[in-house]
């Protein structure tokens, strides 16, 4: 804990906030709003703590309107100035305070905008139930600063608490402490005792339901929903047991799961104590569950041992990704983590290819650009594949302790890669000399590709799917190909597998066999729409319309409005004005560059 403070101290900035992180700190927040869904605006004020006296705050905004400033000082509210700076259109507006001597504490009341980049408001249509809006808050990377005034830095750990009131009958939800007996009463009560960035503050309202999974893991869901979610997800609490085992104890009490309307812009978000999800993982056979995997993993890396900067994110990613790998092998099989590794690191291969050189770099240098411009495979596989070299060289008897270690020695703290090297270096290749050198390492850090040594995976179900796929090519008919077995792995492994220049008759013919159009598993369906888009396979089309209005996933909609304005720009359109108002503020911002008539 002492090593990982002092780490965060010498970091004197974030490339990414306007906060002035040498001068003070905010180790409290307090949250008073209201939930107005009729003026899609949160309205209330956060009360910050402070670590020491400083003569100015400088606080992380964006459309935020702000009503009034108190300086607290002995107990005693005293109104100051606050003054908001120019807007930025990645970073958002500069708020500045200038604080009396010896303020403890701030207080500022503000609004949020209805187009708050952290917030999607959902009018009843776009939930399951159709009945009640819903809300839902996004905060990583750097959205927090949209639904409140914040030092909007990972490098920053505070505990908060926050009373929260919404109409009656929906109910609220934070990444804190939420007592699932709680009734729908319409005013709500939140304590987070772990200190967390403002990134892993998270806030969902709707008709929520609960259902328990095991003895500290349950589920909340929209009634509809909860049934189907429950049964998907039943593998949660022994996937906790399974990683304490590993990594050691889980550090945050309980462990929720709450499932989002469909146009949750990413599959997951590990809010702490309650992650986030799209109800696109419910596939009905539990085969898409490695994303529970992964987000539960980032209760150690990540929540717990956090990327100061987002230049350092492989430090979140790549730890989880190679965490969540080792979840699926202790709670299934080693083939089953195979082929889910084996797919990812294809996916870096083909991403690998649109990269510029620097991007390819574990480190980055994201200074003056959006954080989420490093959100690519890279940090994700490129970054597991660094820690699986290691536990390949030093075999997992040493690799596995060391990595518990790292967890131990950062808890509640911030590391950059320099950090991980120093670390690495000292209790890993010192201690057991000749097996890896600092330089391999860099290899990954500070270079692009993927280093030629790097042990890479090779499925034996893969083979076989290969082999299948082959002799279909040259000479089958889609009955002779003998599926019945196949995991949705496989069938993704098949599907992605398939050349490019592949006539449409032939995906007609596989098509009619198997109705990959109408696959219910997004992820089957979203790998086959690529390549029917790219086969300009027509007969998909309505099919893959639907999947667009109906899911808002940016994973999914972007590459598929990507190759769909490629092929057909005028349906592209048209499909997407008909998309578009369901989308979350996120993916709008990124199908918008590819589809640009689309508003
Ligand atoms: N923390 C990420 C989501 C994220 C990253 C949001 C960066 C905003 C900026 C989350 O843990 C994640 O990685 N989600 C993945 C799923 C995972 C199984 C790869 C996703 O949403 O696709
Ligand atoms: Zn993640």
């Amino acid at each position: 804990m002492l090593s990982a403070l002092l780490m965060t101290a010498a970091l004197a900035a974030d490339p990414h906030s306007y906060a002035n992180l040498d001068e003070v700190r905010v180790r409290h927040a307090e949250l008073d709003l209201r939930v107005d869904f009729e003026q899609r605006r949160l309205e209330g004020f956060v009360e910050l703590t402070l670590d020491r006296s400083a003569s100015r705050l400088l606080l992380d905004t964006r459309d935020l309107d702000i009503d009034k400033a108190y300086a607290i000082v002995a107990g005693e509210y005293r109104k100051i100035p606050a003054q908001l700076s120019t807007r930025d259109p990645i970073f958002g507006q500069k708020l500045s305070l200038a604080l009396p001597v010896d303020t403890q504490r701030v207080r500022i009341y503000y609004r949020t905008r209805p187009e708050a980049s952290g917030l999607q408001w959902l009018e009843p249509a776009l939930t399951a139930g159709k009945v009640q809006p819903f809300l839902f808050s996004q905060s990583q990377a750097i959205h927090a600063r949209s639904w409140l005034p914040i030092q909007d830095s990972p490098a920053v750990r505070f505990t908060y608490g926050a009373r929260i009131r919404t109409p009656k009958g929906l109910l609220a939800r934070m990444s804190a402490e939420n007592d699932s007996t709680d009734v729908a009463d319409g005013d709500y009560r939140f304590v987070m005792r772990q200190p967390i960035p403002s990134y892993l503050l998270a806030i969902a309202v709707g008709d929520l339901k609960f259902a328990p999974l095991g003895a500290r893991s349950g589920i909340y869901a929209e009634p509809s929903m909860l049934e189907a979610a429950a049964h998907e997800f039943a593998d949660t609490e022994r996937m906790i047991d399974l990683t304490e085992s590993l990594y050691g104890p889980y550090r945050w009490g309980r462990y929720d799961l709450l499932v989002l309307p469909p146009s949750f812009p990413f599959g997951g978000m590990e809010n702490p104590r309650l992650t986030f999800l799209t109800p696109t993982v419910i596939a009905g056979d539990r085969s898409l569950v490695s994303l529970i995997a992964h987000e539960l993993a980032h209760s150690w890396s990540g929540n717990l041992v956090t990327n100061a900067t987002w230049d350092h994110f492989w430090l979140n990613e790549g730890f989880t990704t190679y965490v969540e790998n080792r979840i699926i092998e202790a709670a299934f099989d080693a083939e089953r983590a195979a082929m889910e590794r084996e797919l990812s690191e294809s996916g870096l291969d083909g991403e690998l290819l649109d990269l510029k050189p620097a991007d390819q770099h574990l480190r980055l240098d994201l200074r003056g650009r959006d954080p989420d411009d490093g959100m690519t495979e890279v940090a994700y596989t490129k970054g597991m594949l660094l820690l699986r070299f290691l536990e390949t060289r030093f075999g997992r008897e040493r690799f596995d302790p060391f990595l518990r270690d790292w967890f131990d020695k950062h808890a509640f703290g911030a590391v950059t890669t320099d950090d991980f090297l120093a670390f690495t270096e000292e209790q890993l290749l010192a201690r057991n000399p000749g097996i890896a050198t600092r330089e391999e390492m860099l290899a990954f850090i500070d270079r692009p590709g993927v280093p030629g040594n790097t042990p890479r995976t090779q499925a034996a179900r893969f083979v076989a799917v290969d082999q299948a796929r082959n002799r279909w090519l040259r000479d089958g008919e889609a009955e002779t190909l003998s599926t019945e077995q196949w995991t949705t792995q496989e069938w993704l492994r098949f599907i992605e597998g398939l050349p490019t220049d592949i006539p449409g008759a032939r995906l007609a013919a596989l098509d009619e066999r198997f109705a990959l159009s109408q696959s219910g598993n997004s992820e089957i369906a979203f790998a086959w729409y690529q390549k029917a888009i790219e086969a300009d396979y027509r007969a998909a089309f309505p099919a893959i319309e639907a999947f667009l209005t109906r899911v808002g996933r940016r994973k999914f909609v972007l590459p598929l409005f990507t190759a769909l304005a490629a092929k057909d720009a005028a349906f592209a359109r048209q499909v997407y004005a008909k998309a578009r108002p369901g989308y979350h503020p996120i993916t709008r911002a990124s199908v918008d560059a590819v589809v640009p008539a689309g508003r």
